[in-house]
Order: C-alpha cells, then structure tokens, then sequence
C-alpha cells in the first residue's frame, strides 16, 4: 500500500532537516493537498517558477477563500502582497535605491563592519556569528540606508522577530498569532511613525528623507512600506550568512576550495541561497480555475511554492543535493521569481559575500565550537545561533 505523505512542516524532524520531505513529495505528489493545510504544496522547480511568473495568479492573500481575520483586524498590504497596478506604482518609488549600482556604493560602508566586528572577534578566538554578525550587519545596514537609527535595533528586535514568524502558515494557531502579530505591527508601527516625525522636521541624506520629499505616499503607505523594507532587509539575510556559513564547515572541502579560490566568492553565495534557502516558500492564489500537474486548482485556493524544494529539484540542479559553490548554471529561485522578484537581492548578495568571504579568508582554521541552534520558524529558515572558533 502507498505510503500516504503529508506535508507538515512544524515536525521537529521535518524542521530539521526538510529536505527528505520535499525529496518525497517533490516525487510522489508534487501538487499536493495537506490534510494540515487548507492549501496546494508545489515542490517541483517547474511548477514553483510557472505560478511565480503567472501574473494572472495574485499575491494578495486577502483573495484566499480561507482568509478569515477577525472582525476589527486591519489589513495592511505592502507591495510583497498586492498585485499590479498598486504593486508597481510602490515597487517603482524604491526600486532605484536597490538597484546592484546603487547598493556597490555601499560596499566600503558593509567592508568596515565587518572588518570591525570581526577584529573584536578575532582577540577573543570566538564569535557566535548570528548575534554578533549575521544579525548586526544587515541590520545595520538597512537601518542606515531608510534612516532608522542603527542602535535602536534592540528596541525592534523583537517585534521584527514576531512579524517575520507571521510569515509561516498557521496550522490551528491563529487566534493567539495574529494578536502577537497586530501588536508587534503596531508597536513597529508607531516607533516608525516618531523617527518619520523627526525626519519629515529634519530631512537627511536617506530613504525615508526622500520618499517623504516625492510625497507619493499617504503616511500609512510609508510606515508599511518601511515595515517591510526593514523587516524583510534583514529577517532573511541574517539566515543566508547563518545557513551559508554552517553549510561551508559541513563541506571542508568546499571551504577549502573557496579559501583556495576567491573568485569564486560569487557562485558560491548562489549556491548557498540554492542549498539552503533562507525563505524556503511563499505564495500565490488562484484567481480563476485552471489545472497543476493534472490536479484541479479552483479560484480561490492558495498555492504555497516551496522555494527550497524547487531549489533542490534534479530536474533542473545536477545532483541536486551536492553542495558545489562553481554550480553553473545556477537559476536559483531562492529570490522568488517574476515581479515581486526580491527588491533587496544585490544587498543581500553584497553583504553575505563581504561577510563570508571575509570569515573564510581571515580564518583558516574556523570551525564549530558548539552546536549550531535552528531558529523554531519555517518560512524563514535559519540558525539562532553558530558559535563558532577562529583559532
Ligand atoms: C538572503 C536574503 C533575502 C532573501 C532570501 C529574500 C527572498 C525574497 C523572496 C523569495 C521574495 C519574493 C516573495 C514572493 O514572491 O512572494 C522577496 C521579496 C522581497 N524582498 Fe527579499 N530576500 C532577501 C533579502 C532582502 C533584503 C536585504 C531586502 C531589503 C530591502 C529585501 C526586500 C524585499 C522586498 C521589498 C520584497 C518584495 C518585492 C515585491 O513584492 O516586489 N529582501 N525576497
């Protein structure tokens, strides 16, 4: 009799290591219904990029059949969730400041906190790379390129911490969720709204000094828009340098080769964001009926596409489950695809490369010093901490 699969996600050994899961599924039942979701489970890559670049699919979540807040919830929508023409009317007013150009000129800026932070690391001989790296510096960063203050992450911390767990399916958790989720949101909510009052006052050289200067956006747009400008400009890359840098030490030999080859720095960040995705899924709605994989899609439901199944997918990765940093080609999906394509990935591209290549060659004797502890989301994948030694 055929083993009948499930795709539940919060097991603590599916959370471990999902990658057996999807492998089965991915084979077995790539379209697949969960008895624990009221939604599709896409894991082949052809699939996952087909309904990524169907700009007749929707990201508005609000259009899912089982969309069912509570009475007195608000809904606010920032462009990761809304469809054309509100989605590019928002994306076109901060596309310019993400563009791979524009992020170039900070890499002195992203270079010198990290050549900082790991000089302080380096008189110690350790570092817990996730609060004391991965954390800080996309923080950091994207503190400074909006105009948030940079030390006030500890005050934000927990909030992002809470909105980025917002992000997971909810599997019967929703009432006490979405309660964490509207109080974070508000208190996030009104910290921005006191620093966009100094700045509307006081405008810098920054993100937010600009777009309140354009003027296009109503003060509620701006504070969602910032929301996830901070939120998403570092929830994710903290997991892309925390995940790549766990599967370089699982893999000497390709940390070798890397220290041996710099230039090979680039294809690697790839394949680290392939073989361990940072955002391992999202996902679309069905606006009409159509078909997947000879199974009905009626309008309505959702579609979660498994960012990191696809990406593990041997009917487009060679030995999909090898980890080769000269992978090429390598047409990842881990940025998602079409036009909700990640607005932030040369930032994130530049800040794991300087934070990683940095690590790999001022230390060649890097290793774990303890073991590695996975943070308890799943959309997000990624370590809580990687207490690492440096000599
Ligand atoms: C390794 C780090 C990152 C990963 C893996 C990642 C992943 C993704 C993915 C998969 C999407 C598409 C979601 C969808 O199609 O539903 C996305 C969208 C987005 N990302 Fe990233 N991201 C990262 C870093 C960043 C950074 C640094 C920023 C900074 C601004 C950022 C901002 C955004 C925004 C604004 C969107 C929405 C774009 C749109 O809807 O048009 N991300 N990201």
């Amino acid at each position: 009799m055929a083993v009948q699969l499930t795709y539940n996600p919060f097991l603590p050994e599916v959370r471990a290591d999902p990658y057996p899961t999807y492998q089965a599924l991915r084979e077995a039942d790539p379209v697949h219904r969960s008895p624990f979701l009221p939604m599709w489970v896409l894991t082949r890559y052809e699939h996952v990029a087909l309904v990524l670049k169907d700009a007749s699919l929707s990201a508005d979540r609000t259009r899912f059949e089982g969309f069912d807040p509570p009475e007195d919830f608000e809904v606010h929508q920032s462009m990761l969730t809304l469809d054309p023409p509100q989605h590019t009317r928002l994306r076109g007013l901060v596309n310019r400041a993400f563009t791979p150009r524009t992020v170039e000129r900070l890499k002195p800026r992203i270079e010198a906190l990290v050549e900082r932070i790991l000089d302080g690391a380096e008189r110690r001989g350790s570092i817990e790379l996730v609060s004391e790296l991965a954390y800080p510096l996309p923080v950091t960063v994207i503190a400074e390129m909006l105009g948030v203050p940079a030390e006030d992450w500890p005050r934000f911390r927990e909030w992002s911490r809470v909105l980025a767990a917002s992000l997971d399916p909810l599997m019967g958790r929703q009432d006490a969720a979405i309660d964490d989720y509207v109080a974070a949101r508000n208190a996030l909510a009104s910290y921005l709204s006191e620093v966009v009052a100094e700045r509307r006052l006081e405008p810098r050289d920054d993100l937010m000094s600009d777009l309140l200067a354009v003027g296009e956006l109503d003060s509620r747009e701006l504070i969602v828009m910032l929301n996830l400008l901070l939120v998403a400009g570092h929830e994710t890359t903290v997991n892309l340098i925390g995940n790549g840098t766990l599967a370089l030490l699982r893999h000497p030999e390709q940390m070798a080769r890397l220290r041996d080859q710099p230039d090979l720095l680039e294809p690697a960040v790839e394949e680290l964001l392939r073989w361990d995705s940072p955002v391992q899924l999202t996902a679309r709605i069905a606006t009409a009926d159509f078909e997947l994989g000879g199974k009905p899609i009626c309008k309505g439901e959702l579609l979660m596409t498994l960012l990191g199944a696809a990406n593990r997918d041997p009917g487009q990765f060679p030995d999909p489950d090898r980890l080769d940093i000269g992978r090429s080609p390598n047409h990842h999906l881990a940025f998602g695809r079409g036009i909700h394509f990640c607005l932030g990935a040369p930032l994130a591209r530049l800040e794991a490369q300087i934070a990683i290549g940095s690590l790999v060659r001022r230390f060649p004797a890097l290793r774990l010093a303890g073991d590695p502890e996975l943070s308890p989301t799943v959309t997000l994948r990624g370590l809580r901490a990687l207490p690492l030694a440096l000599r």
